[in-house]
């Protein structure tokens, strides 16, 4: 079912899926994905159903961190290809109903961008004043750890990176790097791109000096600016990631009459088996009375005005079947309970590459990671004392590069990925998860999103319902109710690998089973049991 793009707001009935270039399809042999690669997988992806592509960065960029440090704006890293590789990507899609929403890394630049490199020559650069320089550093740490300052002693000067020092933070108070921005922007707008995924966009507006990094005083005036300035008047999606929003914000940013963006991706639900004080390294199970209250919170505090993303898995993010499913003997039955716990849900749907296989997490050596992040927390943990054993505990259950490695397409030789050898190893159970087994299994996860996508292009409850927990203090069930216009959809989920006592609550008794994950069967919930009941 394609959608009528040409309608404002059509983003509201789509269902995009992430890609992670690097690990997704190599056709070179060099053993990174790249553009033409994913060329020859759009029909996989139209079987699917989805209807844009989040490609994660493929800018010309040194790769520090794998493209979030970009040297062009508006050029391919020859890693992935050509421009015209890119332009027959974003044709071929469309072609097939799909748009492409490019990954925009407004925040900072690489070191290696030429507007960092001549502003190293100092104040009298037209530059300079595109980067946060002092002549002290203060104590901000960056994200990936270590101070957020660098020095360089040419200058005898420090500048400020809210990540890698590679990444040098862009100057947002300047109107000439702004601008420039928007126009990078706009290059990509007449290629033909329908939208963007903007990278930690709340930290835009820091103010180091103030030790405010996210959700700085000028953030609002800078998303209008930017939605006048390049967003309008085309119906573009954009997303923004935001790790500081709360209900208020997200409905600012995602207000209605398209003044800022369409939606962002929040993250209250993903820490919240973090420790208390700790970093996202500290973890505890997941208290699922608090992940449905987060999500009735989310739900509810945007029904009004505003727009949800609905996501489990991103690039950043340790895969959620191994998190909070189980990926041993219930991997396919909890996948696809995770899958429809999200996608009964009002919003817009992300998929990041390999959920819809049930692609786990993996276990590698301190030495076969490529991650910054996870070398840094080596670096800075092993001073702190910790085992390099605690420290890989930590890393394989919240590592970015679990979900990074590559795609699993076959059960041959490096899961047919690459000829080559692969950039990060492949998951040694592409033997039996892999993409040429889920086409050919009617009952496997693939066809359960298949499905899922389905059913919310042709059930307009699905973008509308309201949403209410049914026994919101039970800790092993998560169920809700979704109204509207007198129609009901009520989704109950087993998070335990128990069976449950439970029954289907009145009037469901009498409801169509709209998609499940065992066979019918109406008493009690089997281990990770999942479904949809509908009543009109
Ligand atoms: C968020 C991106 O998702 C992540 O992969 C990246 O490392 C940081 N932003 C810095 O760009």
């Amino acid at each position: 079912m394609r959608l009528d793009k040409t309608k404002q707001g059509w983003w509201k009935d789509a269902v995009f899926y992430q890609i992670y270039p690097k690990s997704f399809q190599d056709t070179t042999g060099n053993g990174t994905g790249d553009l033409r690669g994913i060329i020859s997988r759009l029909d996989y992806l139209e079987n699917l159903g989805i209807d844009g592509i989040w490609l994660s960065p493929v800018c010309r960029s040194p790769q520090v961190d794998n493209g979030y440090d970009i040297s062009d704006y508006c050029d391919i890293d020859p890693i992935y290809g050509t421009l015209a590789d890119m332009e027959e990507l974003i044709r071929e899609a469309k072609k097939r109903g799909i748009s492409i929403i490019l990954d925009l890394v407004l925040n900072h630049c690489s070191d290696q961008h030429p507007w960092f490199l001549d502003a190293k020559k100092g104040p009298e650069s037209p530059y300079y004043d595109y980067f946060i320089w002092r002549d002290a550093p203060n104590d901000l740490d960056s994200v990936f750890g270590g101070s957020a300052w660098t020095y360089v002693p040419e200058l005898n000067k420090w500048y400020f990176h809210q990540f890698a020092p590679q990444q040098p933070d862009l100057n947002w108070e300047n109107p000439r790097l702004r601008q420039a921005l928007y126009e990078s922007i706009r290059f990509w707008v007449d290629k033909g791109v329908e939208g963007f995924r903007l990278d930690v966009i709340d930290q835009i507006a820091k103010e180091p000096d103030r030790h405010i990094t996210i959700n700085g005083p000028r953030l609002d005036e800078y998303l209008r600016e930017l939605s006048a300035k390049v967003f309008h008047p085309e119906p573009l999606v954009t997303v923004g990631e935001a790790w500081g929003a709360d209900v208020e914000r997200a409905k600012l940013h995602s207000a209605p009459d398209g003044s800022r963006l369409s939606m962002v991706f929040q993250f209250q639900h993903i820490g919240l088996d973090q420790a208390p004080g700790g970093a996202k390294w500290d973890i505890v199970p997941l208290p699922l009375v608090e992940l449905k209250r987060v999500f009735a919170h989310w739900q509810q505090g945007l029904r009004s005005s505003g727009w949800n993303s609905l996501f489990l898995n991103n690039h950043d993010l340790p895969r959620t079947v191994s998190r909070w499913g189980n990926d041993g003997q219930y991997r396919v039955e909890s996948a696809k309970m995770l899958a429809t716990m999200l996608h009964g849900m009002a919003g817009t749907p992300y998929i990041y590459q390999g959920e819809e296989l049930a692609m786990t997490n993996i276990r590698l050596r301190r030495d076969q990671y490529d991650d910054v992040e996870t070398h840094n927390l080596f670096r800075d943990r092993l001073a702190l004392g910790y085992s390099e054993e605690e420290i890989l505990r930590s890393v394989h259950a919240r590592g970015r590069d679990n979900a990074r490695t590559p795609m699993q397409w076959t059960d041959g030789e490096n899961a047919g990925f690459t000829t080559g050898k692969p950039w990060l190893p492949v998951n040694e159970n592409h033997s039996f998860i892999n993409v040429e087994a889920a086409l050919a299994d009617p009952d496997s996860v693939f066809y359960h999103y298949q499905k899922l996508i389905r059913l919310r292009k042709t059930m307009p409850i699905f973008r509308e319902g309201d949403f209410t927990l049914v026994d919101p203090e039970n800790s092993k069930i998560f169920a809700y109710i979704r109204h509207w216009e007198g129609k009901q959809l009520l989704v109950v989920c087993n998070f335990t690998a128990e069976t449950l006592a439970w029954e289907l609550p009145q009037p469901f008794q009498a409801a169509r089973c709209l998609i499940a994950n065992y066979p019918q069967d109406c008493s009690g919930l089997r281990p990770y049991e999942a479904a949809m009941y509908y009543l009109d």
